[in-house]
C-alpha cells in the first residue's frame, strides 16, 4: 500500500511539473499571441448594470416563467428586475431581527456573517421559495412573484439552507412541489445531507455521519432529470487511501423513493454516486479533481463541469463535457465495496443492472423499490469511473480558477457551434468556443472585463437565457446583463471575420457585421469560425488588425487540444 501511495505522490508531483513547463513550439514566434481583450469601456455601450444602495453579494438569479423580470436574492434583500434594462419593479428588505443577530454574535460570528445571505432562490408557478441564512438561524419564505412582500408562508431552513454564508449548497423544486436541498445541516456544518421535503412524499435524507455517503461535500449543482434527482459535488474521497484527496461527484435518487422500513427508515433507499473523471490525457493523466460548477443542456443530454486543481497546488481549470447516458451506464455498473475499514475497495457485481425507479399502482407503491435494503446501505459508491465525451477536456487553462459557467448552442454557417462562457475570479467572463469536431481544439474567442482598469471581484452567479441571447453576471455590489450577439462592433469586414465569432457574419448586401437572424441572406453570409482569433499587441486599447494563425500551444495560458 505504502510502495503505491508513494508512486502515486511521484506522479502526480510529476504532473504538475509538466504542467508548470508547457513546452512550446516556437516561443519567439508564439510569445505575443494573446486573446482578444473586450475592455470595460468597450463593452459599457453593451452593458446593463443594476445597483442598490446597501444590498451586496448578488449570488443567486432566476426568472420568473414568464421571462420577463429577473429575481435577484442579495444580502438583506430580494428584488425584482425588468429583464430588459434591469431597472427596478419591486426591492424587498429581509434582514434578521436584532435577538437572532444578537444570538449568532454570542455564538463568536462576526457582524459581516450575522446576516441574510440568501441562498435558495426558487419558482414554482406563481410563488417564490427563497431561503437565507438568517445570522446562522436559516428561514425560508414562500412568496408571490409578483410581489414579494406578499409571504404566505415561512419556515425553517434548517437542510434547506445552509447556517453559513460560506457553505455551498444547491436546491430544487419538482413540478409535484418536492424540494430537494443538499446542504450543511448544522451550525457547524459537519451534518450534509442530501434532503428532500415539502411536497407530498415523506421526508428523506442521506444516512448520517456516514462519510460513504457524503464526506465533507461541497454541492455544486442539481437537476430534476426523468425519473431521478441528480446532484453534483465534490468531496473527500473515502476510497483514496493516500492522504486526502478530493473527487467530484455525480449522484442521484429516485424522485419516488419514500424510505425503508426497520432499515434506512427516513434514509434514501436509492442513492447511488460515481466519479468524475476530467483529466489531460498522457503518460500519467493531470488530474482537474474538484468540480466547482456545472451546466445543463437538457436537449443533448450533456453535463459541462468546471473542474479545477486544489487551492493548495499550482491552479489550473479545464472544461469536461459528460453524457448523461454514461452516468446511467456507471450507475448500472459494478459497484464499489469495502468488507470493513481495513479492506480493501474492490469491484461488486450490482445486484440491479437494470435498475429502475419503483412504480405506482392507484396511488400505491407496489414496488417501493427495487432494491433490497441491505444492498442499499451496503452499496452507495459504483466502481467505474465516469468518463467525459471526449478524453482531452474541452478546454483547459493554466493559472485560472474558474467558478461558473454557462453555454449557449449557436447556429453558424456551417454548423452548430457550442459556446462556453466561463467566470474567472477576477470579474471578467471568457467566451470558449467548443471543439469543432473530436480532432479538433478549442478557441478563447474573447474576454470581457465587467471592471474598469485594475478592479478585480469575483463572480458570485452566472445565468443565461438563450430565447433572449442574454448572459446575466451577480455580483459583489451590483448585477450586469451583456448580449451575446454584439456584431455590430466589428466596422469592417476584416474584424468581423478575424473574431472568429460563431455569432456574427459579413453581410455582402448590407455591408456590416450582423448575427446570422439579421442577416438578409445566407448565400450573402461569409463567417470563418475554425481558427483562433488573436489580438496584436502593438495596437494599443483597441484591436488591431488580425494576424494569420498559427499553431500555438500554451501561449497565452491556453492549451487549445490535439
Ligand atoms: C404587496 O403585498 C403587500 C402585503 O400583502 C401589500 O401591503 C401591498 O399592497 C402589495 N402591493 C401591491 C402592489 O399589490
Ligand atoms: C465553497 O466553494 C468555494 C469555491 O470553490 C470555496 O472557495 C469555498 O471554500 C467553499 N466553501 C467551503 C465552506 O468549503
Ligand atoms: C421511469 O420509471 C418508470 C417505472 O420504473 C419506467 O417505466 C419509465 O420508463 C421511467 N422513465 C424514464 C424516463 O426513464
Ligand atoms: C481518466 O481519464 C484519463 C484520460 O482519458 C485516463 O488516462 C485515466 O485512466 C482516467 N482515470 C480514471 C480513474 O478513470
Ligand atoms: C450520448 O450518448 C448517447 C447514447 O450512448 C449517444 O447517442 C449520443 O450521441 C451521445 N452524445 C454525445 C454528444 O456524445
Ligand atoms: C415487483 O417486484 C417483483 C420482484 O422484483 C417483480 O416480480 C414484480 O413484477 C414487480 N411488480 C411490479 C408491478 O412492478
Ligand atoms: C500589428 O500592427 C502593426 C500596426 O498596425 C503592424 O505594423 C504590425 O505588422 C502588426 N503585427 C502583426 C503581427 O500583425
Amino acid at each position: 500500500m505504502k510502495g503505491a501511495c508513494i508512486l502515486a505522490w511521484l506522479f502526480s508531483s510529476l504532473g504538475v511539473w509538466r504542467l508548470a513547463r508547457p513546452e512550446t513550439q516556437d516561443p519567439a514566434k508564439c510569445q505575443r499571441a494573446e486573446h482578444p481583450v473586450v475592455s470595460y469601456k468597450e463593452i459599457g455601450p453593451w452593458l446593463r448594470e443594476f445597483r442598490a444602495e446597501n444590498a451586496v453579494d448578488f449570488s443567486r438569479l432566476t426568472f420568473d416563467p414568464g421571462q420577463k423580470e429577473l429575481v435577484v436574492g442579495a444580502r438583506n434583500y430580494l428584488f425584482r428586475l425588468e429583464l430588459e434594462d434591469l431597472s427596478l419593479i419591486q426591492a424587498v428588505e429581509w434582514e434578521c431581527d436584532e435577538a437572532t443577530k444578537k444570538a449568532c454574535y454570542s455564538k463568536g460570528k462576526s457582524k459581516e456573517e450575522c446576516q441574510n445571505y440568501i441562498r435558495v432562490l426558487l419558482v414554482g408557478g406563481d410563488r417564490l421559495f427563497t431561503c437565507g441564512t438568517n445570522a446562522f438561524t436559516p428561514v425560508c419564505t414562500i412568496r408571490s412573484l409578483s410581489n414579494l412582500t406578499e409571504i404566505h408562508d415561512q419556515i425553517s431552513g434548517m437542510a434547506r439552507c445552509p447556517y453559513s454564508p460560506q457553505h455551498n449548497s444547491t436546491a430544487l423544486l419538482t413540478a409535484s412541489g418536492e424540494l430537494y436541498a443538499a446542504t450543511a445541516m448544522d451550525f457547524p456544518g459537519r451534518d450534509p445531507a442530501i434532503y428532500r421535503s415539502l411536497g407530498t412524499l415523506p421526508p428523506l435524507r442521506t444516512a448520517q455521519y456516514n462519510s460513504k455517503w457524503l464526506n465533507e461535500p461541497n454541492f455544486v449543482s442539481s437537476y430534476d432529470i426523468g425519473n431521478f434527482t441528480y446532484f453534483f459535488f465534490r468531496e473527500n474521497a473515502v476510497e483514496h487511501d493516500c492522504g486526502k484527496t478530493v473527487f467530484s461527484r455525480a449522484a442521484r435518487v429516485c424522485k419516488n423513493d419514500i424510505g425503508g422500513r426497520f432499515l434506512l427508515e427516513d434514509t434514501w433507499t436509492t442513492f447511488m454516486k460515481a466519479r468524475l473523471n476530467c483529466s489531460r490525457p498522457g503518460e500519467v493523466p493531470f488530474y482537474y479533481n474538484e468540480l466547482q460548477g456545472t451546466f445543463f443542456l437538457p436537449e443533448l443530454d450533456l453535463i459541462y463541469g468546471i473542474f479545477t486543481t486544489n487551492v493548495n497546488s499550482i491552479a489550473a481549470s479545464a472544461v469536461c463535457v459528460f453524457n448523461l447516458s454514461a452516468i446511467s451506464q456507471a450507475f448500472n455498473g459494478p459497484f464499489k465495496y469495502q468488507e470493513n475499514s481495513r479492506s480493501a475497495w474492490l469491484p461488486y457485481p450490482n445486484p440491479n443492472p437494470n435498475f429502475q425507479c419503483g412504480t405506482m399502482d392507484q396511488g400505491l407503491y407496489v414496488n417501493l423499490t427495487e432494491r433490497n435494503l441491505q444492498d442499499a446501505q451496503k452499496f452507495i459508491l459504483m466502481h467505474e469511473v465516469v468518463q467525459p465525451v471526449t478524453t482531452v477536456p474541452s478546454f483547459m487553462e493554466d493559472n485560472s480558477r474558474f467558478s461558473h459557467l454557462a453555454v449557449d448552442v449557436v447556429q453558424g454557417r456551417e454548423t452548430l457551434v457550442h459556446i462556453i462562457y466561463l467566470a474567472t475570479d477576477y470579474g471578467t467572463i471568457k467566451k470558449v468556443r467548443a471543439p469543432l469536431s473530436q480532432s479538433s481544439g478549442s478557441c478563447l474567442l474573447e474576454e470581457i472585463e465587467l471592471f474598469p482598469e485594475r478592479r478585480s471581484e469575483p463572480i458570485r452567479s452566472l445565468q443565461i437565457l438563450h430565447s433572449q441571447s442574454v448572459l446575466f453576471v451577480g455580483l459583489q455590489e451590483h448585477v450586469a446583463k451583456i448580449p451575446l450577439k454584439r456584431c455590430h462592433f466589428h466596422q469592417t469586414r476584416s474584424a468581423c471575420i478575424g473574431a472568429q465569432d460563431p455569432y456574427c457574419g459579413w453581410d455582402a448586401v448590407m455591408k456590416k457585421c450582423t448575427s446570422l437572424e439579421e442577416s438578409l441572406s445566407m448565400t450573402q453570409w461569409d463567417q470563418s469560425i475554425p481558427t483562433c482569433p488573436t489580438r496584436n499587441l502593438t495596437v494599443d486599447g483597441s484591436f488591431g488588425p488580425w494576424s494569420p494563425w498559427t499553431p500555438c500551444t500554451h501561449t497565452d495560458g491556453i492549451w487549445a487540444g490535439v
